[in-house]
């Protein structure tokens, strides 16, 4: 797998909230977030920090985060697979939330993920994350499948999908 890190696209700001590569630092906030946006009411804290540092330092992962000046409002983490790039988790901060951040975290893993001539974007949601279904839907991504028990056997999940397409380079001779 080639280095993700070093075929990002160029990092943008969204009305001064800074888009980064997460950091040391960030992982304790990013496992509390976990907990606190995603994994609320589940019986395990899977997205613990020794969790999330794994990922911070797999070579085969990107970690994004948002920042608000120092404040970390925001983080998306993803696998590169073979043909494939896992969304495994995103979540933005609950003052945070409809401002576009979220969608363009989104599009940042698919263009880090398209540069790595990967085909499709996967991820699983719980089934009862209604607003997170919608949010993805939005995004062009399909509902595929129910995944029965996938959340410490207690809730669903389902799995969606999003084909990357490529948009063919154009070349000047002027
Ligand atoms: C789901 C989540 C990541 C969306 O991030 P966000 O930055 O708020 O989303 P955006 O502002 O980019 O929203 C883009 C569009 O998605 C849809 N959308 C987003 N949140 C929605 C909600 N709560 N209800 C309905 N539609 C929603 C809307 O169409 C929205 O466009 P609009 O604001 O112009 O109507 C965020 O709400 C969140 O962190 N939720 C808690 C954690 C979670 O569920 N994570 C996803 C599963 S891992």
């Amino acid at each position: 797998m080639k280095n993700q890190y070093s075929i990002l696209p160029e990092f943008s700001n969204i009305n001064g909230i800074h888009i980064d590569i997460a950091r040391e630092r960030d992982i304790e906030r990013i496992g509390v977030l976990s907990k606190k946006l995603i994994e609320v009411g589940l019986l395990n804290w899977v997205w613990n920090p020794q969790k999330v540092a794994e990922q911070i330092h797999n070579q085969d992962s990107l970690v994004l985060v948002a920042r608000e000046e120092q404040e970390l409002i925001a983080f998306v983490i993803t696998e590169f697979k073979k043909n494939t790039a896992n969304l495994v988790l995103l979540g933005v901060s609950s003052n945070y939330q409809r401002l576009g951040i979220g969608s363009r975290l989104v599009k940042i893993l698919e263009q880090s993920a398209a540069a790595l001539s990967l085909t499709s974007i996967k991820l699983e949601v719980r089934s009862e994350n209604r607003s997170a279904r919608t949010f993805y839907k939005k995004l062009g991504y399909k509902e595929v499948r129910v995944i029965r028990g996938y959340y410490s056997n207690h809730e669903d999940a389902i799995q969606m999908t999003h084909r990357l397409s490529y948009e063919p380079a154009t070349f000047s001779s002027q």
